[in-house]
C-alpha cells in the first residue's frame, strides 16, 4: 500500500553542496566550513558568495561583489511608497513579504541561468538591507531613507537602522546573519524550490519564502522564547514558572528542540558568546540569568529524551542587546536566510531543476449519484 509521509518527513527532495547538518553529533558546515568558524572569521559578504557562487572570494571577487550589492541600496519610489503607505500596525515580515511581491510583479520572463542569477543576486541584497531596515526606522517613527554603505554590509544595515552603533554590535549581527543563512531545506526554502521549479521568477521564489517563514512553527521561535524570559521576570521564578507551566500545564519550553538535532545546535555556540558579550545593562544582564537558569532545567527536564537548547533560545537575547524590538526578530531572521534560499533556488533550477509535484492519496467518496 502506498503510505503517505505527512510533513515530508524524510523525504529528499534535491541533492545538495551547501550545508552539511549532522544532528546526533551538533555538527553544521556551509560547504565544508564549521558554521561557527565562518561566523568569527568571515563576513556576511564573503560566507553569501561561498554559498551563491561556490568558493570563498578572493579580494577582487569581494569587491566587485560589494559594490553590487551597495549600488542597490537605494529603493525605487514605489517601494518606498508601499513601505510608507501601509498600516502601522502591519507586522514586519509581513511588509517585506509586501515590497518583494510588488518586485515580483514587474519581474516579467525571467529566465534562471548563470549569468541572469549572478546580477539579480547582488540587487536583491541591496534591496533587502534597505527594505529591511527601513521596516525598522517606520515601526520605529524615523523616515524613510537610502542607506550608506559602510565597511561591510552588517555595518550598512546597523548604521541605517540606527543613529548610533559599534563594533561589537556590528559584529554580532555579522555572524548572526552568517550562522541564519542557510539550514538546508526547511519549510521557508522548500515553498522557494516549490516556486522556483516552476519557473517563476527568482522574487515569486522569495516572496513564498518569506511567506512561509512567518509562521510561529518556523521562524517565531526567537521571539517566543525572549517572550518566556520576559513572562519570567527574575531569575528567582524560573523554577515556579517551569513547574507551572511546562511540568503541570505542559507547554512547550520555546528554544528547545529540533526536528535534526538530537543534542545542541551548533550555532548555540556563537550566539551564547555574543549574548554574554552583549548583556550589559541591568536589565539585559536580568534576562540573560534567567535564560541560563531556563536552559539548565530545560535541558535536565528534556535533555534524556534527545532535546537539547536549540539557536533561537539565545539569538533574540542577542537582537535585543543590538537595540531591536521583538516584531523584529523574525524579520532578522528573514534577513539571513535570504543569500542561503537563493542559494538553494540556483542550486536546484540551474542543475537539477524537476518540477516539484508530489501526489495525495484520494480518500473521500467513490462515486456518487447528483441529484439537485
Ligand atoms: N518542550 C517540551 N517538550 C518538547 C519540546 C519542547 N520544546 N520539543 C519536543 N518536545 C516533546 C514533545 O512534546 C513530544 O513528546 P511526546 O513524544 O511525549 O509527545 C516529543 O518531544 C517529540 O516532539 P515533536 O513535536 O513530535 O518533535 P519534532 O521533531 O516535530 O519537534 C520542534 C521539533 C517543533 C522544534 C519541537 O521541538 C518544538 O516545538 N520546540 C519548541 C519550538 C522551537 O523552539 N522551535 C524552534 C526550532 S529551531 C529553528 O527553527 C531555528
Amino acid at each position: 500500500m502506498t503510505e503517505i509521509s505527512p510533513g515530508l518527513e524524510n523525504v529528499y527532495i534535491k541533492y545538495t553542496e551547501l550545508t552539511y547538518i549532522d544532528g546526533d553529533n551538533g555538527i553544521m558546515r556551509y560547504r565544508g566550513y564549521d558554521i561557527n568558524e565562518l561566523a568569527e572569521k568571515s563576513s556576511f559578504e564573503e560566507v553569501s558568495y561561498l554559498m551563491l557562487f561556490g568558493e570563498l572570494p578572493d579580494e577582487k571577487e569581494l569587491s566587485n561583489f560589494k559594490n553590487k550589492i551597495n549600488n542597490n541600496l537605494k529603493l525605487p519610489d514605489y517601494m518606498k511608497n508601499i513601505l510608507k503607505n501601509l498600516p502601522g500596525e502591519a507586522d514586519s515580515l509581513g511588509i517585506l513579504q509586501t515590497v518583494l511581491s510588488a518586485r515580483s510583479s514587474i519581474e516579467l520572463n525571467y529566465k534562471y541561468s548563470e549569468k541572469n542569477d549572478k546580477e539579480l543576486i547582488p540587487e536583491i541584497l541591496g534591496n533587502v538591507l534597505s527594505i529591511v531596515s527601513n521596516i525598522y526606522r517606520i515601526k520605529s517613527g524615523k523616515a524613510i531613507i537610502d542607506p550608506i554603505p559602510g565597511k561591510n554590509y552588517a555595518e550598512t544595515f546597523l548604521n541605517a537602522c540606527f543613529d548610533k552603533t559599534d563594533d561589537q554590535k556590528i559584529d554580532a549581527i555579522d555572524a548572526a546573519l552568517i550562522l541564519y543563512m542557510d539550514h538546508e531545506i526547511p519549510a521557508s526554502t522548500t515553498a522557494a524550490l516549490v516556486t522556483a521549479s516552476t519557473l517563476s521568477d527568482m522574487y515569486s521564489s522569495l516572496v513564498s519564502a518569506v511567506t512561509a517563514l512567518r509562521g510561529p512553527l518556523h521562524g517565531g521561535a526567537a521571539e517566543g522564547a525572549y517572550k518566556q524570559f520576559l513572562e519570567i521576570k527574575t531569575p528567582e521564578n524560573v523554577e515556579p514558572w517551569f513547574k507551572k507551566n511546562i511540568i503541570e500545564d505542559k507547554k512547550r519550553l520555546i528554544g528547545l528542540g529540533h526536528r535534526v538535532y538530537k543534542t545542541y545546535d551548533p550555532r548555540l555556540k556563537s550566539f551564547k558568546k555574543y549574548a554574554d558579550k552583549l548583556s550589559v545593562t541591568p536589565e539585559q544582564k536580568n534576562i540573560l540569568e534567567i535564560a541560563k537558569k531556563l536552559e539548565e532545567l530545560g535541558v535536565k527536564t528534556f535533555g534524556p529524551k534527545g532535546i537539547y537548547t536549540n539557536t533561537d533560545f539565545y539569538s533574540g537575547i542577542v537582537f535585543n542587546a543590538i537595540g531591536f524590538p521583538l516584531d523584529m526578530f523574525t524579520t532578522l531572521f528573514g534577513l539571513s536566510r535570504i543569500s542561503g534560499i537563493l542559494a538553494h533556488i540556483t542550486e536546484y533550477v540551474e542543475k537539477q531543476e524537476k518540477l516539484i509535484r508530489p501526489r495525495a492519496i484520494y480518500n473521500g467518496y467513490d462515486k456518487r449519484e447528483y441529484k439537485k
